[in-house]
């Protein structure tokens, strides 16, 4: 099959919306019927008339009462349903790099091989980059990079001597949509404890949310290991823990 018979494109929109929105991603999105997205609609105004006009937000399924697994296969059902009733390609617009942790993303993969439907991936600017700059990490000094939950839940090895990354810890240990109002810091005690296994309580950690604008800095709020619980809702809300190795 070539790509010319592409039915969904599944893109990302980067970091900094709309400015991480790459040329290849507008072009691909400009040939699509339809562009469904997480994004908010109140942030589609910011896209040329031409493509938020044929974009759908999704938002309404990402209620808070149910697991978010719930809320993803509602979305993908959304998408896939109407797949072959549109004329032309469709598109699913998502946060950062469309790959990386996104479940969505990967119920659709999975969906275009039990179908045979050809999906394509288009690469775009992940968190996972904007941290690496925030923090001056060059990974050819290797990299671990793990979500937080999966971390402790499956007991994986780490290397103590190689920076580790963790992503979603705002959602340690729960399948809930949590949102800022219903507040709470998750229970961080099981994640400090599988750290303390390879760091010293004094070790320092630091949870980095990127900027959503080039003239904005990057929010950062350290904390050792021992401390990590101490952290507010206000620093942990859409970041990312990154824990320097420890040098020989
Ligand atoms: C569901 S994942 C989606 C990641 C997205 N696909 C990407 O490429 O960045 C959400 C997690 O990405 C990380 N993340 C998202 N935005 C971030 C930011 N501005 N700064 C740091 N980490 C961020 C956080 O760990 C958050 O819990």
């Amino acid at each position: 099959m070539s790509n010319q018979d592409t039915k969904l494109f599944i893109a990302g929109c980067g970091q900094r919306f709309p400015y991480h929105m790459t040329v290849e991603t507008i072009e691909l999105l400009s040939r699509c019927s339809r562009v469904f997205t997480v994004l908010p609609s109140g942030l589609l105004d910011l896209m040329p008339l031409e493509l938020s006009s044929r974009c759908e937000s999704v938002w309404d399924s990402y209620r808070t009462d149910r697991p978010r697994l719930q809320n993803y296969r509602d979305v993908v059902a959304k998408i896939v349903n109407g797949l072959d009733t549109w004329d032309g390609p469709v598109a699913w617009l998502t946060h950062g790099n469309p790959i990386v942790f996104d479940t969505v993303t990967d119920l659709l993969i999975r969906y275009g091989s039990q179908t045979g439907t050809h999906i394509q991936v288009i690469p775009a600017i992940s968190s996972i980059d904007t941290v690496l700059i925030d923090v001056r990490h060059d990974p050819s000094r290797g990299l671990q990079v793990f979500d937080a939950t999966v971390l402790v839940r499956d007991r994986r090895t780490i290397s103590p001597d190689t920076a580790l990354l963790l992503l979603q810890p705002r959602f340690f240990n729960s399948d809930m949509p949590l949102l800022e109002e219903e507040a709470g810091i998750p229970d961080f005690g099981p994640l400090v404890q599988f750290l303390l296994q390879y760091f010293g309580p004094d070790h320092e950690g630091v949870f980095v949310r990127s900027s959503r604008r080039w003239d904005e800095p990057a929010h950062v709020a350290p904390r050792q290991l021992k401390a990590l619980s101490q952290v507010t809702l206000h620093e942990i809300a859409d970041s990312s823990l990154y824990i320097p190795g420890i040098l020989p």
